[in-house]
């Protein structure tokens, strides 16, 4: 798969899976756009892949805000001049996020707006803000980030459940809205991934939690020209966690 030349903003691309796909996208000859709410991390980052020779630029974002992103897209437009591939990994668990770990009907109000605010506003945000310079050039693909939490549902996890559950309809109606001008949308939903180490604790079928790579390597699958007649469609990769029973 070769991205060169190729414009990718990507979100939440101060750790993680984010990173990782910053980092592998410019390996492969991309431009990428390195937004996140960590001002410092999203530099440096963008700084290190320069410094290996790759294209990148870091812009301080908070998803939450609309003018922040037009901010990034208006960036990467003027600098890049047109945007080929938007993944959207900025986001996460609210109670981990927010260190926050009262039950869901104790849950303080900020905590619940924050999470639907980062895990679906935020993405649908984006994603508005980069579809329409996509549909008239007719071309671009949008990546978005569910969980297997958004299709099994989980107790520790209501508001959480609901977001990413969101985002697979999100996913499908980008999907229909594109169609016409060649612009897919996938959504791809981890299970367990060892950006951290609690996840190696939830359970999966191969008993085990995913690499990062594993499921990034699945996400720049979805972007590349192999996967032209894939769209619409939510990719579980959960090392089989919902075949249930577990
Ligand atoms: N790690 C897992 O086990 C797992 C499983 C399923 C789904 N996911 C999803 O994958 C995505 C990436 O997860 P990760 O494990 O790489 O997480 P991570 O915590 O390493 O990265 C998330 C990034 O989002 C950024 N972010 C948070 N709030 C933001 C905001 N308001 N505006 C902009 N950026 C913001 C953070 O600063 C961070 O850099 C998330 O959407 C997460 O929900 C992760």
């Amino acid at each position: 798969m070769s991205f060169e030349n190729q414009v990718a903003v990507i979100s939440g691309a101060a750790s993680g899976m984010g990173l990782l796909c910053a980092r592998l996208l410019a390996a492969d000859g991309a431009r990428v756009v390195l937004a996140d709410v960590d001002s410092g991390a999203v530099e440096a980052a963008a700084a290190e892949i320069r410094s290996g020779g790759g294209e990148a630029v870091g812009i301080p974002v908070d998803v939450r805000n609309y003018g922040q992103i037009e901010h990034v897209v208006d960036t990467a437009l003027a600098r890049y001049g047109a945007i080929d591939m938007l993944l959207n990994f900025a986001g996460g668990a609210e109670s981990r996020m927010r260190n926050c770990s009262a039950p869901f009907h104790e849950m303080p109000l900020e905590v619940i707006d924050w999470g639907l605010d980062v895990n679906l506003k935020g993405v649908v945000y984006f994603c508005r803000a980069v579809l329409g310079s996509m549909i008239r050039r007719k071309r671009g693909v949008i990546i978005t980030l569910g969980s297997v939490t958004g299709v099994e549902g989980s107790a520790g996890a209501v508001n959480y459940s609901a977001a990413k559950s969101g985002i697979i309809g999100l996913t499908k109606a980008l999907a229909l809205c594109g169609a016409p001008y060649n612009v897919r949308a996938c959504c791809v939903s981890p299970g367990p991934v060892l950006t951290r180490p609690g996840m190696a604790e939830m359970k999966t079928r191969l008993g085990r939690a995913a690499e990062p790579r594993e499921v990034v390597d699945l996400v720049l699958y979805l972007c590349s020209d192999k996967a032209a007649f894939i769209t619409g469609s939510n990719y579980l990769i959960d090392g089989g966690r919902t075949c249930g029973g577990i």
